[in-house]
């Protein structure tokens, strides 16, 4: 098959240029924003008819490709990814029609498999035998396997935050990696540099046609698809595309892949382009609310490591006057917001994903909720890569039951005692209120004598997000809280067929009016007032209303010897969770002996800012013990982040410093942290004292 390549415009001038999927500038105006033009008028005669019967790969739409054959050397057959519509999630949104768009299909499972495939044939074709690349990890983990096919040699440069998994992956696959402490726009300028020096070939990312051709064939492939999925099978494109962005190349091709496809007449109009990026480094979506013309660049202060391109350039006009066009937007969401995303939409949909493809449904959900997305209206997300192992932290080490039967000889007694206290551990109870240390409180109460796994929430309306993510056991709830109060939540819970059977007990100090009393008759289970219960008793109480043996009092039984039973999940509910925070090995191992030397805590450590604010994320700690100088990121802006963030910000934290505070610094410390503990003065007792008595 021909390609239809016909020649190039820059997208900065207008000027025109011979076709040639090597070019790099504009001869009129020197810009090096060069954009493919095809014979579109004979494209339209051939499409899509002539696409029957052709391979499920992204070379099936060759004549709109600057090369139009695959090398059979080196094609992996990437693309034509699965297009799956999401029921189950869709459900939790009320919204029917939501398309996962499975990137993390391709070879190297990510969407850059595409741009790979086609920058590595172009750079085979053009005799290229070295290459310089920088990345944030995916590209670079996709050009690593395509050039090990190729033949060439790949300088991979990463920022030292690309988890070392992905690190390792590249230079499997034999490229020479180049770890670079700094931002990603400072190792894109070493690299150049590098390139530059050494004579090699640089890979010019979204400039570089065949790279962003290669995204074209997303658009394709989902106008192609949708025409089996709905109606009257005529290619068409979603209301929306929604894509987590970085440097932009993914959304500038699939948003001239439409345009292309609406001038050939074979869709009648252009998506919305819903584009996410990580709060943390969002110069996209700050230009865009502003009203700007240009992104100001940003230091970028995210977890999301993919998303780090601080100094998007061109990209953001281009993509920008596409959002302008038809109604598209940009959103920006917290970090936090993102693993909660990830962990939903693997557990509600079956797609584990990356934290940079979280941020795509984070914003998913966002514009959701917010009326943005309209109902009826059909979307697809790129699932644009796979969770890695690197992603470990998400689950945190303990994550198994574990049913350990000692083979042979187990009593049935002993049986019956492990699947009792399986059971037990199983339950899982949310607490609601909105005062941290009543829930604290409540949740110390029932696993003083019960392993059962305790979600809390602040307010009627975290709790039904906990109560659709978790479905619960039993729920016990305060009934004055901000926002949603108690009697809402309760309505709201028992108009609901999911979740009207869930038992509900009221702990509260409200004085109840008669109206009041009745509702909560018809509601709960049992209502308590605060301050005025022997809270052993409201224990007992849940205890019999789940069904389970009532005796409280004392140890439990053990279970019999010849089985050995951990159900570990549980089991970090069942202890209070500290995370500490500290590159300092010696004071690390020193807070973290002290405080296991109490025995009732589960310890949790990290060495940098960014590792501590990720295991805050995942693990909701009781309490936090944080340095403040800290690597990468500060003990500062871990203070910044979990004060900003409405789930975290109730964690106690007690900062240990070493060096001497201004009597200004103290006064900024003050208002978020529980206890700021001089190094120089650290007096063991006095710690664990503070520990155990903000703990209590
Ligand atoms: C998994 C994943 N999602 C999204 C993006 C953002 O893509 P783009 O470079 O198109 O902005 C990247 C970029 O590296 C990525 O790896
Ligand atoms: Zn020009």
């Amino acid at each position: 098959m021909p390609s239809f390549f016909s020649h190039i415009v820059c997208l900065e001038c207008g000027h025109a240029m011979p076709a040639d999927f090597a070019a790099t500038t504009c001869a009129a105006c020197g810009s090096q924003w060069l954009d493919a033009r095809y014979d579109y008028a004979a494209v339209a005669r051939l499409w899509p008819a002539a696409l029957a019967g052709r391979e499920r790969n992204l070379w099936r739409y060759g004549e709109l490709l600057p090369l139009a054959e695959p090398d059979p050397e080196i094609s992996m057959g990437e693309g034509f990814t699965s297009l799956t519509r999401l029921y189950s999630y869709e459900r939790l949104y009320q919204h029917e029609h939501i398309y996962i768009k499975d990137e993390r299909q391709g070879p190297t499972s990510s969407f850059k498999d595409r741009q790979a495939a086609l920058a590595v044939t172009a750079m085979r074709r053009a005799g290229i035998t070295e290459c310089v690349l920088a990345s944030t990890g995916n590209a670079g983990a996709a050009y690593a396997a395509y050039c090990a096919r190729a033949g060439i040699k790949l300088w991979l440069f990463l920022t030292s935050l690309v988890p070392s998994e992905k690190m390792r992956e590249a230079a499997l696959y034999g490229a020479e990696v180049i770890k670079v402490s700094g931002t990603y726009d400072e190792t894109k300028h070493v690299a150049a540099g590098f390139a530059r020096r050494k004579g090699i070939h640089l890979d010019r990312g979204a400039k570089a046609i065949p790279g962003k051709e290669s995204m074209k064939t997303l658009a394709y492939e989902i106008a192609e698809q949708l025409a089996y999925r709905l109606a009257d099978s005529r290619w068409r494109s979603p209301d929306w595309y929604i894509q987590a962005v970085s440097g932009g190349i993914g959304p500038m091709g699939v948003w001239k892949g439409f345009l292309e496809l609406q001038q050939m007449g074979l869709i009648d109009r252009m998506p919305k382009l819903g584009l996410i990026q990580a709060a943390g480094c969002a110069p996209m979506v700050n230009a865009f609310r502003a009203g700007a013309a240009e992104a100001a660049p940003v230091i970028p202060r995210t977890l999301i490591t993919v998303l780090a391109t601080g100094d998007p350039g061109f990209s953001y006009r281009y993509l920008r006057e596409a959002v302008l066009s038809n109604g598209g937007t940009m959103a920006a969401i917290e970090d936090g917001r993102t693993f909660e995303a990830m962990r939903r939409l693997a557990s509600k949909a079956g797609y584990s994903v990356e934290p940079a493809t979280a941020v795509a449904f984070a914003g998913l959900e966002k514009l959701l909720q917010d009326g943005t997305i309209k109902p009826g209206e059909v979307v697809v997300v790129n699932c644009s890569g796979h969770t890695f192992t690197a992603e470990s932290h998400i689950l945190g080490d303990q994550y198994v039951h574990d049913l350990n039967l000692a083979a042979g000889h187990a009593p049935d007694e002993g049986l019956d005692a492990a699947i009792r206290i399986l059971d037990e551990q199983v339950t899982s109870i949310l607490v609601v209120d909105d005062n941290a240390s009543d829930r604290r409180l409540i949740r110390r109460l029932l696993q003083r004598y019960k392993r059962y796994r305790i979600y809390e929430a602040a307010s009627g309306a975290e709790a039904l997000a906990v109560i659709r993510d978790h479905k619960p056991d039993f729920i016990i709830t305060d009934l004055t809280m901000p926002e949603m109060d108690g009697f809402t939540l309760l309505e709201q819970l028992k108009h609901n067929p999911d979740t009207a059977a869930i038992p509900v007990v009221v702990v509260s100090a409200k004085t109840l009016t008669d109206v009041d009393t009745r509702l909560l008759q018809a509601y709960s289970e049992s209502v308590w007032t605060k301050g005025g219960f022997d809270t052993r008793q409201l224990v007992e109480h849940v205890v019999q209303a789940l069904g389970h043996d009532a005796a409280i009092n004392g140890q439990r039984q053990p279970a019999a010897r010849s089985l050995s039973l951990t159900v570990e999940t549980t089991e970090v509910a069942h202890q209070q969770q500290i995370v500490i925070i500290e590159d300092n090995p010696h004071d690390l191992r020193l807070a973290r002996r002290l405080l296991e030397s109490e025995g009732s805590y589960r310890i949790i450590t990290a060495t940098s800012g960014r590792d501590g604010l990720k295991a805050i994320y995942e693990h909701h700690p009781d309490l936090i013990v944080l340095d403040l100088m800290l690597p990468e990121m500060d003990g500062f802006e871990v203070l910044r982040a979990v004060r900003d963030d409405a789930g975290l910000r109730d964690i106690p934290i007690v900062v240990l410093s070493a060096k001497e505070l201004s009597a200004a610094e103290r006064a900024a410390l003050t208002p978020f942290t529980a206890s700021v503990i001089e190094k120089a003065a650290f007096d063991r007792r006095q710690f664990l004292y503070t520990v155990n008595t903000i703990l209590r």
